[in-house]
């Protein structure tokens, strides 16, 4: 297993220097910073423009238990029966209740959340027992919340924010991290040399032919930190939605769980409804019920996609903006015609394993957002509690990194040497869409031994040959994080024999609780190991 995936000598590289490193500028990383930065120089990097990010582009909004008709019981309820079992209790209480504080925060920062006669219009969502998603214009909170965080940005000390910057790599010295080997096309590679790292490089749904994600979602920050030596955890879960257009030609446009929650109605081509065959709950079960119904009612009906109607919802288009501009680039007339839609992968739960405070498994490392995991979402993410999680662990890892940053980086000097970058050219493209065609098709809804050993067998040969390969451009070093992760989650997947929320094994139907109350974590170097929350 190769530790860096560049050569280097660190006594010859241009150094940038702080205090704290946050890698990403999604919502987990900018609240992060804003925190850090209150006691301590941050340097924030991004692969891509500043706003380009899982955050920009969430549609239903953020839950959290703020109305007076709501209670954070409530709401650690719903998020601990959807969890099915794995979710960590501590960490449910930890993020419900300061999340419901720091949403009010970011209303006291000019976020203009949705308003119905002067109080706030709360939408329901999948797995939810009451209305308790504030949104922004029905289906742009994400751009509206990391526009609100980045104004806030703009204006802080000690914040300094560089755009197209690719961290590559974690330097780390006896076991301890300080900063990251960083890129750029002008610059070349640097040392971007910190007390403290934060980690916020979102999720991995690149890694599958359909998904929600947009294309900087490869993983880099999990593979960086795996390969730093820090513990994964829940590598297995990926949380597919079920509702994305679907149309060829067309991009996998997510459609917001909140056009359901609305009275949108999942039915065959023929308009008829199906969802209360599956579950009391129909259109507003939880998201791995509704994804497995659709994949059911697909094979049943032979037909590659549902249908979501909303012909019958007068408000619609005033109500989802973004649900409109996409029905009239594709010619579709919401008020007669069904939109054809299925499942695609949407959300990472497994990542960087992370206690109450951020903290990973190796020293001045931290890690928040979708990219790390603590135990809260368990086996299935409750819709609209990833940004809460954002705000929650964004503050509190900025917070730890910042009161832990107390001494300067010592003297050390590490190199890497290159390796193969002749030889036989290779077709990034070619292995990047054969590799999400063998997630999709393997590590998808439904799993199985055969279809997950075929993944990792396949990957594991290409691997053979792209990861003791030298690139010098973000793509080849993307698609290396992406092979290392495939490798992982189908190892975990095939690991979990049972099924529990986002995991359904077809040859494992039951959720064995005697065995398999327990997260799988992965180490560089060591065999995967079960631990229970909290251990
Ligand atoms: P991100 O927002 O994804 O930010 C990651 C950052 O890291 C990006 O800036 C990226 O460029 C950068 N990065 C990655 N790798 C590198 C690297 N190697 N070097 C430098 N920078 C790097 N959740 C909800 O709660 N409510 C919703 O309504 C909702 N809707 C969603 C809709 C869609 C279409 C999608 C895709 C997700 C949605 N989610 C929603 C999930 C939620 O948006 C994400 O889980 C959350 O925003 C993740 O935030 P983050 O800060 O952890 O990561
Ligand atoms: C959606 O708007 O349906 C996505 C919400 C989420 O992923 O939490």
């Amino acid at each position: 297993m190769i530790r860096f995936l560049v050569p280097f000598d660190l006594r010859r590289l241009p150094v940038l220097d702080a205090e704290i490193l946050i890698v990403g500028s999604g919502a987990a990383a900018l609240r992060a910073a804003l925190e850090a930065s209150l006691a301590r120089r941050v340097l924030v990097v991004t692969k891509n423009r500043r706003q380009e990010s899982n955050s920009y582009h969430a549609q239903g909004g953020v839950a959290a238990a703020v109305g007076d008709h709501d209670s954070a019981e409530s709401h650690i309820a719903d998020t601990l029966r959807v969890g099915c079992g794995l979710s960590d209790r501590g960490m449910v209480e930890i993020v419900v209740r300061e999340g419901a504080e720091l949403v009010r925060e970011l209303i006291r920062w000019g976020a203009p959340f949705d308003r119905a006669d002067g109080r706030i219009a709360f939408g329901r969502e999948g797995g939810h027992s009451l209305a308790r998603v504030l949104h922004y214009r029905g289906d742009r909170t994400g751009a509206m919340i990391e526009t609100t965080l980045l104004r806030r940005a703009a204006k802080a000390r000690n914040l300094r924010i560089l755009e197209n910057t690719f961290a590559v790599d974690l330097v780390t010295f006896r076991g301890a991290c300080h900063g990251a080997l960083v890129w750029t096309p002008a610059e070349g590679l640097r040392w971007a040399r910190a007390r403290a790292t934060i980690l916020a490089t979102g999720g991995a749904g690149q890694l599958y032919r359909e998904t929600t994600n947009p294309g900087v979602a490869t993983g880099d920050g999990m593979a960086m930190a795996y390969r730093a030596g820090a513990e994964l955890m829940d590598m297995e879960l990926m949380q597919f939605h079920p509702t994305t257009l679907y149309l060829a030609g067309a991009a996998r446009a997510l459609i917001t769980e909140a056009v359901r929650g609305a009275g949108g109605i999942l039915c065959d081509r023929k308009g008829r409804p199906f969802m209360k065959k599956y579950h009391p709950m129909a259109e507003l079960a939880p998201r791995d019920v509704v994804s497995r119904a659709i994949l059911d009612h697909m094979l049943k009906t032979r037909d590659t996609q549902v249908y979501l109607d909303v012909r019958h919802l007068k408000t619609v288009r005033r109500l989802f903006p973004k649900l409109a501009e996409l029905a009239d680039q594709y010619q579709l007339n919401l008020a007669k015609d069904l939109i054809p839609v299925r499942p695609s992968a949407h959300y990472m739960i497994g990542g960087v394993r992370i206690d109450a405070f951020g903290r990973t498994s190796v020293r001045n490392l931290f890690a928040c957002g979708e990219c790390a995991t603590s135990g809260f979402h368990g086996a299935n993410r409750l819709a609209s509690n990833s940004l809460l999680e954002c705000l929650v662990f964004g503050r509190r890892a900025g917070a730890a990194a910042a009161a832990e940053a107390m001494l300067p980086v010592p003297k050390f000097s590490a190199s890497e040497r290159g390796r193969v970058r002749a030889g036989v050219e290779l077709d990034l493209d070619d292995l990047r869409n054969a590799l999400r065609s063998i997630l999709w098709r393997n590590v998808g809804i439904e799993r199985d031994a055969a279809g997950l050993q075929y993944a990792l067998d396949s990957i594991d040969f290409w691997s053979g040959y792209v990861l003791d390969r030298t690139f010098d451009t973000p793509e080849g070093w993307e698609l290396q994080n992406m092979l290392l992760l495939g490798g992982l989650m189908a190892d975990s997947a095939l690991r979990r024999r049972e099924s529990r929320g986002v995991h359904s094994r077809r040859d494992f139907p039951r959720t064995d609780d005697r065995r398999w109350l327990r997260h799988i974590v992965v180490r560089r170097e060591s065999a995967p190991r079960l631990v229970a929350n909290a251990e």
